[in-house]
């Protein structure tokens, strides 16, 4: 890994205020694991009490609308989120492409308008159990990412910076049955080459990678050690500081942990 590992907690539909003193312990812990980066992205609610107290942790949010404001009563702009103190969004998570219907064009607007407002982009790709028992995950998650993805021309230039994938095989979020090593490593190769694909050959091999669905601190240590995973994407192991450390940890120079 190139950069410094990115863990970044999806909190979901987690979290009230009785929760800051997690995110001030993730915070404080993070202060110990400089080698690693280490992200939260709660419910908009509590990104800008976490934003005014973090010191080392970035805050983000897990979705945004593709438009700059108007009449579009219950959504929430980047530019709002970026006012919030969101410095990142995750985009295309599989449950708001399932419960939301939402479209990889929509998904490719709404990164459009993250890209505008500043913020960071964690795109996210995944197949369901259907699509891989039936042998056309890889295909899948090509067509799923470069549709999703607006065209390089479109991106910033300092995309090493701004972009980010994230690889969640639908079956393996929230079930506690992570991919295997193996197929990690398959996907990222496939995620790999699409990526110098589309954004050529100064930013495709240089944008990080993460793995999600089912970390936890004992399966952490092997999935960083597959190559071309440059992190993680952590639901239900990043709502304690204990355990979402304990993956940061996992991540940090054995040497210096
Ligand atoms: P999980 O969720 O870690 O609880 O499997 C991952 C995600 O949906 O981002």
């Amino acid at each position: 890994m190139t950069r410094r590992p990115y863990i970044v907690g999806n909190w979901k539909m987690h979290g009230t205020r009785a929760m800051l003193s997690e995110a001030r312990a993730i915070d404080r812990a993070a202060q110990r694991h400089m080698k690693v980066e280490v992200a939260l992205a709660p419910p908009y609610t509590l990104i800008h009490p976490i934003h005014r107290e973090a010191e080392q942790i970035a805050v983000g949010a897990q979705d945004c609308h593709h438009a700059d404001g108007g009449a579009h009563t219950g959504d929430i702009s980047a530019a709002m989120i970026a006012d919030a103190g969101a410095t990142f969004v995750i985009l295309g998570h599989s449950e708001r492409r399932q419960d939301h219907a939402e479209s990889d064009a929509l998904v490719r607007s709404k990164a459009e308008a993250a890209f505008a407002a500043g913020l960071r982009v964690i795109m996210c790709c995944g197949e369901s159990l259907a699509t891989r028992e039936s042998g056309g995950a890889a295909r899948f998650v090509r067509a799923q990412l470069a549709a999703s993805l607006p065209p390089v021309d479109a991106m910033p230039a300092e995309l090493a910076d701004r972009l980010c994938i994230a690889y969640e095989p639908i079956w393996a979020i929230g079930t506690g049955i992570a991919a295997t090593t193996e197929d990690i490593a398959a996907m990222h190769a496939e995620i790999r080459a699409l990526l110098i694909e589309l954004l050529g050959p100064e930013h495709g091999p240089e944008v990080r990678i993460l793995y999600g669905g089912s970390v936890k601190p004992d399966n952490a240590a092997a999935i960083f050690a597959v190559p071309e995973v440059g992190g993680a994407l952590v639901g239900g192991a990043s709502l304690t500081a204990d355990s979402f450390m304990g993956i940061a940890l996992a991540a940090s120079d054995p040497l210096e942990s």
